[in-house]
């Protein structure tokens, strides 16, 4: 009876709420990202028809919905998500797009049985600062595999968060394979207020 009274948008973040108490190290935030890092996740990327976008951690969708209105072929995307919960959720929210329960230290191997080309883009929004050191390397590497010559790969990291060790050791990791990154000024917007953090495959 409650749920009747509870909008999309709210129960989005409830569900969040309630897998960040029983998974607090990979759901890594309290609440979806806002609608403003949405958009500067998507900011400057032209997606063409051949355009695949891969897209680890997608939660409760809070990038998806920007992903899908920027892709013109919902067939050429996918989803990764650990939490069950999650999935279902997206499942039902996008249901022209693909998504995958599955472990983003395995995307190579659930990546090729879509059999969809390299992504041209991936959108992280995985909280490697909460990962341990195997994890993150496990996780870089499958990127390393998926990024194609001119792919793009794209996450963020809150500002509290960006002097961590467990932070800056991903970004030297993704700087030796890529060289360098972009980031972005300091999104406000969001909370907690992040960093859009990119880099791009020679
Ligand atoms: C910080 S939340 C971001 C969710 C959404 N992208 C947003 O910005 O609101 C991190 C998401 O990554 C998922 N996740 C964590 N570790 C993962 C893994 N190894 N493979 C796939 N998804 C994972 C979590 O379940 C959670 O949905």
């Amino acid at each position: 009876m409650i749920n009747h009274f509870i909008n999309k948008k709210h129960r989005g973040t409830l569900s969040f709420l309630r897998e960040f108490v029983c998974n607090p190290l990979t759901v890594g935030a309290i609440a979806p990202s806002s609608p403003n890092l949405a958009k500067a996740m998507l900011h400057n990327l032209t997606l063409r028809d051949e355009d695949t976008v891969l897209e680890l951690g997608p939660g409760t969708g809070a990038f998806t919905s920007f992903i899908r209105s920027a892709l013109p072929n919902p067939q050429h995307y996918l989803g990764i998500e650990l939490e069950p919960r999650f999935v279902l959720l997206l499942k039902r929210e996008f249901p022209d797009l693909h998504f995958i329960e599955g472990n983003a230290e395995q995307a190579v191997q659930l990546y090729q049985h879509t059999e969809l080309k390299l992504p041209s883009v991936i959108i992280s929004g995985l909280p490697f600062a909460s990962f341990r050191r195997q994890t993150q390397d496990n996780i870089i590497n499958n990127v390393a595999q998926l990024m194609a010559s001119g792919s793009v790969f794209r996450t963020f990291q809150y500002v509290h968060a960006y002097a961590l060790p467990s932070a800056v050791r991903f970004r030297h990791a993704m700087d030796e394979l890529f060289f360098t990154h972009h980031r972005s000024q300091v999104m406000f917007n969001n909370i907690p207020p992040a960093y859009v953090l990119t880099w791009k495959a020679q």
